[in-house]
């Protein structure tokens, strides 16, 4: 069952979770998010309605997002980074799912902003999102080492993946 994998492969999330003990109740809000993404994940595997995938696709980009600008919020205020590597690990897992949210049929509706370049060129957008993955792990990485100045150099690597992709797959969002 490859949705368990998502959990069973980051038991460093979990070891995250007893750094702090403010950090147990963010861990618990990423592990009910993690845990809703794959219910998703069951039902539209039998429903397979497009509407649902592209609803719990542009949550999990959303949620990415949030992810991404507490990031920036933190770097301009000179916060802590450590508590950030859940974050990051957030986008890892995502990262890893999104070749999974495009399947064919799923190209209009319910307000997707997604090109159709995705379907013509799909080995290209695999590999974008491959490259959001392991920039993500690195991020992780800059996060758990608390040294501000790497995490801040690899938030703006990241953000070049994520633009990269958007300027050949998303349609802008105005
Ligand atoms: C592999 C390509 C790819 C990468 C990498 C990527 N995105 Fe996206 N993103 C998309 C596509 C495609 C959509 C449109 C999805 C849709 O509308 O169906 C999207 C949509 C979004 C949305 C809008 C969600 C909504 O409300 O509809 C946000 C916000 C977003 N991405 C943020 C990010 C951030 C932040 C990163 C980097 C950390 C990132 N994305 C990396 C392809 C990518």
């Amino acid at each position: 069952m490859p949705q368990l994998s998502v959990i069973a492969s980051r038991p460093s999330v979990l070891s995250y979770a007893g750094q702090r003990n403010g950090e147990m109740r963010e861990m618990a809000r990423h592990t009910m998010w993690l845990a809703g993404v794959i219910m998703g994940s069951m039902v539209f595997g039998i429903a397979a309605a497009p509407e649902q995938i592209i609803a719990d696709r542009r949550a999990g980009f959303k949620h990415m997002g949030e992810n991404f600008k507490a990031m920036k919020e933190a770097i301009d205020s000179g916060g802590d980074v450590a508590p950030l590597a859940v974050r990051a690990a957030e986008i890892a897992d995502w990262a890893k799912r999104i070749p999974t949210m495009f399947p064919p049929g799923s190209d209009s509706g319910g307000g997707t902003h997604a090109k159709p370049d995705i379907w013509t060129d799909r080995a290209g957008f695999d590999q974008h999102a491959s490259e959001l993955q392991q920039a993500a792990a690195k991020l992780e990485q800059a996060a758990a080492s608390g040294n501000k100045d790497a995490f801040a150099a690899q938030w703006r690597a990241t953000g070049q993946v994520c633009g990269g992709c958007h300027k050949t797959y998303r349609y802008r969002i105005s």
